[in-house]
């Protein structure tokens, strides 16, 4: 936890104030199997360079078995997010409250610091896409899906917090930007946002728009957690891949962020191709240098300068 006393220590603010819920963590990586052991030999002697982990909540909504024991022991050497991929929360099917019940059950099991999902929607007549589908940006889905939010949220008896998702497509019916409707969701819906800096600098490339009027757009009050992530561009698009190193036009993205909000928990996501622990731990080292400098607030105006500079000159 030295980092969350460092940066306590670098950013005497004024910052925006964070969520009640969602108190300044550090950085962290996302768990995923093929680390476990590496994960809890290095909590047990010490070696260990993050803060805390996100686990997929989906991989633990289960009666019993190994991964349950291996989160158990997780958690009890660091904080813990969960993240789930299956809340279908756009979709027009009725909320699945059978699942919304098992995430309830897992939470009280492993205590997370939060919940998350995304802003999406995964299928419809009772069908899944198994991928993260883009919503029309239109103030009837805002009603919609902000109602559906509040329901949920009521039956967890907590705030969750929702991801903005990278996108390929968009609707002819859209009727603002991605950042307004994110932002209207949340008001709307009083719950938290989880930012992915990846995300917002994949779906500007793919759209055309600047990465760094989304950022300034969102209410850092409702920042729960950010997520750095890597990519690939198949010559046209980018495509949200997380099989890469967070690039530099997604650091600089995120040192221009933190130096508006101050800190606020990191964490990054590596998904395919993972590789060895080390270099995952080499990623959050980049991340907790970034977000110390940037929230110095002697630095952060230089900062903020060159990065939105660096940005800009590779984003949209
Ligand atoms: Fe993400």
């Amino acid at each position: 936890m030295a980092l969350v006393a460092a940066a306590r220590e670098v950013a005497p603010g004024p910052f925006p104030a964070r969520p009640a819920e969602a108190p300044f963590l550090g950085v962290g990586v996302g768990l995923r199997p093929v680390h476990y052991g590496e994960v809890l030999a290095r909590a047990a002697d010490g070696r260990l360079r993050i803060d805390w982990v996100e686990a997929v909540s989906e991989n633990y909504m289960i009666p019993g078995g190994r991964p349950l024991r291996i989160l158990s022991e997780v958690r009890e050497a660091m904080p813990l997010a969960l993240h789930g991929v299956s809340m279908n929360i756009g979709s027009v099917d009725p909320l699945d409250t059978a699942y919304l019940d098992g995430l309830a059950d897992t939470a009280r099991r492993f205590e997370p610091a939060w919940l998350s999902d995304h802003l999406c929607w995964t299928g419809v007549g009772g069908h899944n896409l198994h991928d993260l589908m883009p919503l029309p940006y239109t103030e009837e889905a805002i009603e919609h899906v902000a109602a559906r939010i509040r329901r949920v949220q009521d039956r967890l008896g907590r705030r969750i917090a929702l991801e903005n998702v990278s996108s390929y497509m968009s609707f002819a019916d859209d009727a603002m930007t991605e950042w307004e409707f994110l932002s209207a969701i949340a008001e709307h819906a009083d719950c938290g946002i989880l930012l992915d800096v990846n995300n917002v600098f994949v779906s500007a490339h793919n759209h055309g728009f600047d990465p760094m009027a989304y950022l300034d757009a969102i209410d850092a009050t409702r920042i729960f957690q950010i997520h750095l992530a890597g990519h690939r561009s198949n010559g046209t698009l980018l495509i949200d891949t997380h099989d890469q190193p967070v690039c530099d036009e997604v650091w600089a993205l995120y040192s221009a962020l933190v130096s508006r909000t101050g800190p606020i928990s990191t964490l990054i996501e590596w998904d395919g191709q993972i590789p060895e622990f080390d270099r995952l731990e080499t990623e959050a080292d980049t991340a907790r240098e970034l977000l110390t400098t940037a929230t110095r607030r002697e630095d952060a105006r230089a900062g903020r300068a060159a990065s939105a500079h660096l940005a800009a000159g590779h984003g949209a």
